[in-house]
């Protein structure tokens, strides 16, 4: 079964061809960052622009590379919350002309449970259940994955995503958008242990993160030091700040697949980007005799394949929208 996949919820428009929800056969990416740089962050406005102008052309370019013409793509499917709303309607409203045209079905799928999906992509024998860890720019989430369309959400972030507070880090530190992989590179030839920053922990919520405090750990130690005419080494805090974020990260997950009995943890959205949480994540799962999987790099971002994934596995659970579907900037996994 082909389905053709498109994202749309932040600064990346993408389409993509997957088979069977585990095969890529065209995977393209319209990154706006380069854009959105020029502002420090993703301006919503542009954004929603850039993806009218994009989406034809990128889903264009996806049929084409997997050699697939429209009429050979059994369900449409597509990213219809969270997001940003206006960028999620050019990629809902294109969805629904397309299948409505094509008279194909429309699959609706939740982006942070593609992200899930993106390591389906790379790993032929994972299957759920298993415990994943989706870190992105909006959520930071310990999740249940109890099958590929039940999930059970066990921790999540009470203020800022643990992405978010890579970005704003990054930003007081002079470091460009989008920071995380910006303070990734920085941390590279820093000391983790130049800076004591807490370890915030959410009172009766052992699996739940804040990461705001740590962040404003960040911004005061950098202005402290400005107002004495002084500035900070920028790898020894950019390792510090990442050594903090990769152990509250990583302890919780670690203690959510003891607490709940999981053997195999899954790591999942932009931040599983971080080779900090990488190795971290690598060496505390092979210590306990737990299997990890991580999206391979090409796939930790926003794409469409893990739409595709993600659609397929909808589908097969009867999940279909009609035309009067819509788009949602927040609405749970
Ligand atoms: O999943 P994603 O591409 O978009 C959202 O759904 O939000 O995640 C983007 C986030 C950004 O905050 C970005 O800074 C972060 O992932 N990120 C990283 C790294 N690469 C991307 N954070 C830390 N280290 C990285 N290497
Ligand atoms: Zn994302």
């Amino acid at each position: 079964m082909l389905v053709l996949g498109l994202e749309s919820s932040c600064d990346e428009t993408a389409a993509a061809v997957v088979e069977d929800g585990r095969k890529v056969l065209s995977n393209v990416v319209a990154s706006q960052v380069d854009e959105h740089r020029l502002y420090g962050g993703v301006v919503p406005e542009i954004a929603s622009r850039r993806h009218a102008e994009n989406v034809v052309g990128v889903v264009r370019e996806a049929l084409e590379q997997a050699g697939t013409a429209l009429s050979d793509i059994d369900a449409v499917a597509v990213t219809y919350a969270p997001g940003l709303i206006g960028a999620l309607l050019v990629g809902v409203n294109f969805a629904k002309g397309l299948a409505f045209s094509a008279d194909k079905p429309l699959v609706p799928v939740h982006h942070l449970r593609s992200h899930i999906a993106a390591n389906y992509l790379a790993h032929p024998e994972l299957k759920p259940p298993f415990l994943c860890l989706v870190a992105s720019g909006g959520h930071s989430h310990i999740v249940a994955v109890e099958d590929y369309t039940r999930f059970q959400v066990i921790g999540r972030t009470r203020d800022d995503a643990a992405g978010e507070a890579f970005d704003k880090a990054a930003r007081s530190m002079g470091l460009p958008y989008p920071g995380g992989v910006y303070l990734n590179k920085a941390a590279q030839g820093g000391d983790p242990h130049a800076f004591k920053l807490p370890n915030p922990k959410v009172e009766g919520a052992p699996y739940d993160f804040s990461f705001s405090g740590l962040k404003t750990a960040v911004i005061n130690l950098i202005h402290n030091a400005g107002q004495k005419g002084e500035t900070l080494p920028v790898p020894d805090l950019a390792a510090s700040f990442q050594a903090a974020v990769v152990r509250a990260l990583s302890d919780r997950v670690m203690m959510a697949a003891e607490a709940f009995g999981y053997k195999t943890v899954a790591l999942a959205g932009g931040v599983s980007a971080n080779s900090c949480l990488r190795e971290t994540l690598s060496q505390q799962c092979g210590e306990k005799g737990i299997r990890l999987f991580m999206p391979p790099l090409s796939l930790c971002g926003d794409n469409g394949a893990m739409v595709g994934a993600q659609g397929f596995y909808e589908f097969l659970a009867g999940n279909r929208a009609d035309f009067t579907l819509n788009a949602y900037a927040s609405r749970p996994i």
